[in-house]
């Protein structure tokens, strides 16, 4: 059985916010083969992102280095049949695409104008276009389309100035905005690696005569597990034999060192037991993930993957949204969103009854298709359905380049990075993100709400991630809760409004991790029938919408009330400051105050964190339940 959660540990040595993407990468110098230390680093972060991958060398004044499409495995292949030269100095990265598509140009490392630096990038640089835009004025050429290349050649231009890779990394992220983690080399210096963070990850492994650079410390785990974590906005140079920190002004700065006793593995997952858990304490960076870069510098919502022009998107006249699963559930959310904001009438279907209904579309239909892996056979079809109609197809997605959004017309990418349990979490929470932004930018493409309500939304999003973490610093209760609740062979979920597809994500959850009977149900649907289940101690967790809708709420209440005097064992997720819930729960789970649209964003949190609890007290295998497949692939 899988040790309960060390929650602690996560906010011991995690600064927090944690944003940037996904992505690994890696970095040494030192006595050995630096081709084989990076390339074995590589392969225990490719859970981090694995569309491409490559590796640059020093080698005699000069970069040497490879980069293929594709899995870590592709650029093992090209290496074993053209190695590279010997060299003690090198870098390598792992990608997950967020700036143009997998492609081999795309694949970092990415060169300088001259190609004297070699760069390596994790995150989003958010003024790329305008740093792009600046340096083709001044003829520089570039081959990709990554906002990497753009940060290659600004280094290697201050390199030039100021000759030395630690100053020149310095006043290159001076320039820079967003969120990353970039790792450099310079072909006339191979005695250093030079790196730098900003809201993105980094740690030092601090070897005997040599270093290394890593996203996590799974990269250099199997060298040393002293390792040295840097601070928010600083600037580390390696050599053999020091590791010197600086902030972005060239001030002298301090890590902070500490020791790792986990087995590789556990470094693999950061420490958690699952990836799933990982990846539920991953929300709070995949929301903002989600929602960066989504400003234009006039203050108004921006999508620009979103490929539709304003006046195709003005001609819209109803919305389909299709999907499967948990990504079914946000679209059955996106639905109370997108009509209240934009009046477009919303319908959301599974996609797999979709196309057989015979749907009418027309070219003024959007159709939205929502998925996590963009390669859901069932949902792939449903689109390819769609376009034969001539309906235009806008994918919600979280893998750049897969087949989905490859068919669609436009697509806003969920930026979570890669999920690797099974079962939807952080894929969830980043769709709904995803899904606000679509209902707020048809609002204002239309003008039906006006700029201040859109900003307002906006800020109130921008919250989501703080609001989360709250919720996540209190998992040790919602264990307590799993823990007392070991028995149960059936669990109900209530909610109404947008809580109804959160108490659905909720039984799912259970169903498919927990392997025991779940239901979720409209509350006032229950009275229609489903209150023949109630009995004596069956627990039912109840979403309870914000005070806000009074109406709403007090409905609500009335459904908890019925299941009880029928001796149902009440969970409770309600706001903060709605005392009088009380009164109606054996437990009462603690939501932060949000306006009722955006409740799912943290009411889904505790019923996330008690499927994966029970499962693992269950002593089920929670990344991979039984019968379950992460990409489904066939109809
Ligand atoms: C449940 C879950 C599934 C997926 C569904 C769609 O936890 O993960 O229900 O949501 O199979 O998958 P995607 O989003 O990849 O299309």
């Amino acid at each position: 059985m899988a040790p309960p959660t060390r929650l602690t540990s996560y906010a011991d040595w995690s600064p927090r916010p944690r944003l940037g993407s996904m992505c690994g990468i890696v970095g040494y110098v030192g006595p050995k083969q630096a081709q084989n230390v990076v390339i074995d680093g590589l392969r225990r972060l490719e859970y981090r992102g694995y569309d491409s991958a490559g590796v640059a060398l020093v080698v005699d004044g000069q970069i040497s280095f490879d980069k293929r499409a594709g899995k870590l495995a592709n650029l093992e292949k090209a290496i074993a049949e053209r190695p590279l030269p010997a060299s003690t100095t090198g870098i390598g990265h792992t990608r997950w695409a967020t700036h143009g598509g997998p492609t081999d140009a795309n694949a970092h490392p990415h060169l300088g104008q001259t190609g004297r630096v070699a760069m390596v990038h994790n995150g989003i640089i958010e003024n790329f276009a305008t740093l792009r835009a600046r340096l083709e004025m001044a003829g520089h050429e570039l081959r990709s389309e990554t906002d990497t290349e753009v940060a290659a050649h600004i280094l290697e231009a201050e390199l030039d100035k100021f000759g030395d890779l630690t100053s020149a990394m310095q006043a290159a992220c001076r320039q820079l905005e967003g969120a990353f983690t970039l790792v450099a080399v310079d072909a006339q210096d191979p005695t250093k690696v030079v790196a730098a963070r900003r809201n993105s990850p980094l740690v030092v492994g601090l070897g005997d005569g040599e270093n290394f650079l890593g996203s996590d410390v799974a990269a250099f785990i199997e060298h040393t597990r002293d390792a040295l974590e840097l601070g928010q906005d600083q600037v580390v140079t390696i050599t053999r034999d020091a590791v010197e920190v600086t902030t972005f002004d060239g001030a002298p700065a301090q890590g902070r060192r500490y020791h790792v006793d986990w087995d590789l593995s556990a470094a693999e997952k950061d420490g958690f037991d699952w990836f799933m858990r990982k990846e539920i304490f991953e929300q709070p960076r995949a929301i903002a993930d989600a929602l960066l870069g989504r400003h234009a510098q006039d203050g108004r919502l921006q999508l620009d993957e979103v490929r539709m022009s304003d006046d195709e998107l003005r001609t819209i006249d109803k919305i389909i949204i299709v999907a499967c699963g948990t990504a079914f559930y946000a679209g059955l959310v996106a639905k109370y969103a997108i009509e209240h904001w934009t009046r477009i009438p919303c319908e959301v279907e599974l996609s797999h009854e979709f196309r057989y209904r015979d749907p009418i579309l027309t070219r003024s239909t959007l159709v939205v298709a929502v998925s996590q892996s963009g390669e859901t056979a069932d949902t792939l079809m449903a689109i390819r359905h769609a376009r034969e109609q001539r309906a235009k197809v806008l994918a919600i997605c979280n893998t750049n380049g897969s087949t989905i959004p490859r068919e669609s017309d436009a697509v806003i990418y969920t930026h979570a990075g890669p999920e690797i349990g099974v079962a939807s979490t952080k894929g969830f929470m980043t769709q709904l993100v995803a899904a606000y932004l679509l209902g707020l930018y048809l609002a204002q493409v239309r003008g039906t709400m006006y700029g201040e309500e859109i900003g307002a939304v906006i800020r109130e999003l921008g919250e989501a991630p703080d609001q989360v973490q709250r919720l996540l610093d209190e998992a040790p209760a919602i264990s307590d809760l799993a823990a007392d609740m070991r028995e149960a062979r059936s669990v109900l979920f209530l909610g109404r409004h947008v809580g109804f597809p959160v108490a659905l994500e909720g039984a799912l959850k259970l169903k498919e991790l927990a392997y025991i009977h779940a239901e979720g149900f409209a509350a006032g649907e229950l009275k229609h029938g489903p209150i023949a289940l109630i009995e004596e101690g069956l627990p039912v967790f109840c979403v309870v919408p914000p005070g806000g809708r009074g109406q709403l709420r007090d409905k609500m209440i009335s459904a908890i009330q019925e299941v009880r005097a029928r001796g149902a064992r009440t969970i409770v997720l309600a706001e903060d400051g709605d005392e009088a819930i009380a009164a109606y729960a054996d437990v009462v789970v603690r939501l932060p105050k949000v306006s009722t649209l955006l409740q799912p964003l943290v009411a889904v949190v505790p019923l996330q964190l008690f499927a994966c609890e029970l499962a693992s007290l269950m002593g089920h295998d929670v990344d991979q339940p039984r019968n379950l497949a992460k990409s489904v692939t066939v109809e």
